[in-house]
């Protein structure tokens, strides 16, 4: 059998393979690579074979079954300049098997095919981009039945020494680093051309990764061909040993030792005008900035303090002008868009709410024990609560003209802090509930009395009780009705639920709603973890809270790792059936049993549906880390009697 394409566009590398990628696959052993003038491609050591097809097969252009033998993602595994050479090698072994079993299969085919005689030409390719038929080395006609076996016994031979040399060169490649220019990287800005980033001296291909990337495809595309550090310096979240770690599986090489020098592009700080923060506040991130206020000074009051409220920002903290801000309500079709100062929202009713807030992503630090999840570590603080006055959303969505409809529709907000591309932070929720006065959504402007703090939405956020704290928009811009959900990453990539068995490489977001309503949840603030208390009797304090006004009824509380329960006194205040937007205090002394030297704390809340925590994390594992309300537990030492 023998293959020929003369296309130009044709070109091979390494001792590797062609395939060629719309009209079937076809294996070439190649020249060894690297030699001089080889492309980026072959220093790489991966065969290539640009917009290839295969007309001019021949006979061989039906038979060669490679097409169902590579399943589509092992096979773009294959084309063009890959993941780093590591990510490589793994596919190395299960991509050569299927391409050793597509060779059998097509020297079946082609033994079985009689009236044509069949050649295969193991031929050198030059660089010039044109397959140039060589020296036919193997060469056998198909016809004749006595000699097949011979000739398929010689193959699968000669492929084991193939796979062999093949694996050895990945070994070698990976040794050596591969060097590159910052032009070279530069024309890597596009799925099509592979999208290769640098960090530092070193280059990556992360092509494979920007479906993954959790801040969103579009986020990881503004560094594509160029360094990642201007981004990193945005979102300083990625400072992280584990991200760098995701980030090394994509090394493809470094920079030419010219090209090490620091990039020139500027990085001016995007959060030099953030607020000024409480010191009190425990930082899971500075930029953007995320941090929660210490356990023992999250319940000292049923309000919490505006300096100490728990912070979430995904962007810099815009700096607002009350005077010039504006307000857009966009109007029913048809109908008028409203464009409402702070003075126009203040001639709306004022309402006045307590309600708690909530992060999805409270209490990941623990979620993260059972198994590494992507997320800031919160730890049991990403939960405040507040009174939060300021015009009812329904109001302002009946003056714009907009009626509960029959069909479903979400209203969606829009913050006015954006990233670089301009995109800004956004989110949904069903028209539904912001038009149902009872659900008492919030335009807030005030928050405990006070205008909004700069990091808690000055001059308008959105407060929708009940509900997850993503889709509390802060800094709002925009409010308008749609027939689907947003279309923020906020909303449709990110704060959902997965099952434990759901990875970075099956997740699909589409399959998932968006959380809303969040389930009931409650920690142990006092003692704290790892603490010495007193023999004789132990205070031990917290806060409870369900979604959706669902009222927290009772808290259990163990001290012997959940074999035996007392309930615990709910503090607080008492709220109306189906609006308990609010969180319960609760606390509990107990007699510390004689002799103990040490407690396994642990509480659990039941709210008025009769939901309760699950008792351990790993069954509601996700790899976001979002829901982490399995029973706290906490372990402390008991001081021995002198
Ligand atoms: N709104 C805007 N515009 N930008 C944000 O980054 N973060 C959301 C939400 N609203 C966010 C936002 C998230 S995830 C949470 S949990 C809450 O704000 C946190 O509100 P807080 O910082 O006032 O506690």
């Amino acid at each position: 059998m023998w293959l020929q394409d003369t296309r130009p566009s044709c070109w091979a590398v390494a001792w590797d393979w062609v395939l060629a990628p719309s009209a079937g696959h076809v294996l070439l052993p190649k020249v060894p690579l690297g030699g001089e003038g080889a492309s980026p491609a072959q220093r790489h050591g991966i065969c290539f074979v640009a917009g290839g097809c295969l007309p001019n097969l021949g006979p061989w252009a039906d038979r060669v079954p490679c097409k169902s033998a590579l399943p589509a993602p092992l096979l773009s595994g294959w084309m063009g300049e890959r993941r780093g050479l590591k990510g490589l090698q793994k596919q190395c072994s299960a991509t050569m098997l299927l391409l050793h079993r597509a060779v059998v299969s097509a020297f079946r085919h082609a033994c079985r095919f009689k009236s044509t005689s069949s050649k295969l030409c193991i031929q050198a390719c030059s660089t010039n981009d044109s397959f140039q038929p060589q020296c036919p080395s193997l060469t056998f006609s198909g016809n004749n039945s006595s000699t097949r076996g011979w000739r398929v016994m010689g193959t699968l031979l000669g492929l084991g020494a193939v796979l062999a040399y093949h694996d050895h060169r990945c070994k070698a490649a990976q040794e050596l680093p591969r060097i590159y220019t910052r032009e070279e990287v530069r024309s890597h800005s596009s799925p099509e051309t592979r999208i290769w980033v640098t960090l530092g001296s070193e280059v990556f291909d992360v092509t494979e990764f920007v479906d993954l990337h959790p801040g969103g495809p579009s986020k990881l595309m503004l560094a594509a061909g160029g360094p990642l550090e201007p981004f990193w310096a945005l979102y300083a979240v990625h400072n992280q040993s584990h991200v760098r770690e995701i980030l090394a599986q994509y090394k493809i090489g470094e920079l030419s030792p010219e090209d090490k020098a620091p990039s020139t592009l500027k990085t001016s700080d995007p959060y030099a005008d953030d607020p000024i923060r409480h010191p009190a506040l425990k930082v899971n991130s500075q930029r953007p900035f995320n941090a929660e206020p210490p356990p023992e000074l999250l319940t000292e009051n049923y309000i919490t303090p505006n300096p100490i409220f728990f912070t979430r920002n995904h962007l810099p903290v815009p700096n607002l002008d009350p005077d010039t801000y504006r307000l857009h309500v966009e109007g029913p079709p048809g109908g008028q868009s409203l464009s409402l100062s702070l003075d126009d929202l203040y001639q709306f009713p004022k309402h006045e709410i307590t309600v708690t807030l909530q992060c999805a992503g409270n209490r990941r630090s623990e979620m993260t024990q059972v198994k590494e999840v992507r997320g800031l570590e919160w730890s049991i603080g990403a939960i405040s609560t507040a009174r939060w006055a300021g015009a009812r959303l329904c109001d302002v969505l009946a003056q714009a003209g907009h009626q509960l409809c029959e069909t479903e529709a979400h209203v969606c907000f829009e913050g006015l802090d954006s990233d670089p591309t301009g995109t800004a932070y956004g989110a949904s929720i069903p028209l539904a509930r912001a038009m149902d006065p009872e659900a008492e959504v919030l335009l807030a402007y005030e928050m405990n009395g006070q205008p909004l703090p700069r990091d808690h939405g000055f001059p308008v956020r959105v407060v929708v009780p009940g509900v997850v704290g993503a889709r509390h928009v802060k800094w709002l811009g925009k409010v308008s009705v749609a027939s689907e959900e947003s279309y923020s990453h906020w909303q449709r990539r990110d704060y959902k639920g997965f099952s434990p068995s759901v990875d970075w490489d099956t997740v699909d977001f589409d399959s998932a709603p968006s959380i809303q309503e969040l389930p009931v949840q409650s920690a142990i603030t006092e003692p704290k973890d790892g603490a010495t208390v007193e023999s004789g009797e132990v205070t031990i304090k917290g806060y409870a809270w369900s979604g959706g006004g669902r009222a927290v009824i009772r808290v259990d509380v163990s001290l012997d790792g959940g074999l035996t329960w007392q309930v615990a006194k709910l503090d607080g205040e008492e709220q109306c059936p189906r609006k308990a937007w609010a969180w319960r205090l609760w606390e509990l002394q107990a007699p510390v049993p004689a002799g103990q030297k040490e407690l396994n704390i642990v509480c659990k809340a039941i709210d008025d549906s009769y939901n309760v925590q699950p008792d351990t994390m790993a069954p509601i594992w996700n790899l976001r880390g979002v829901l982490s309300n399995a029973w706290h537990r906490i372990h402390v030492h008991v001081r021995a009697n002198p």
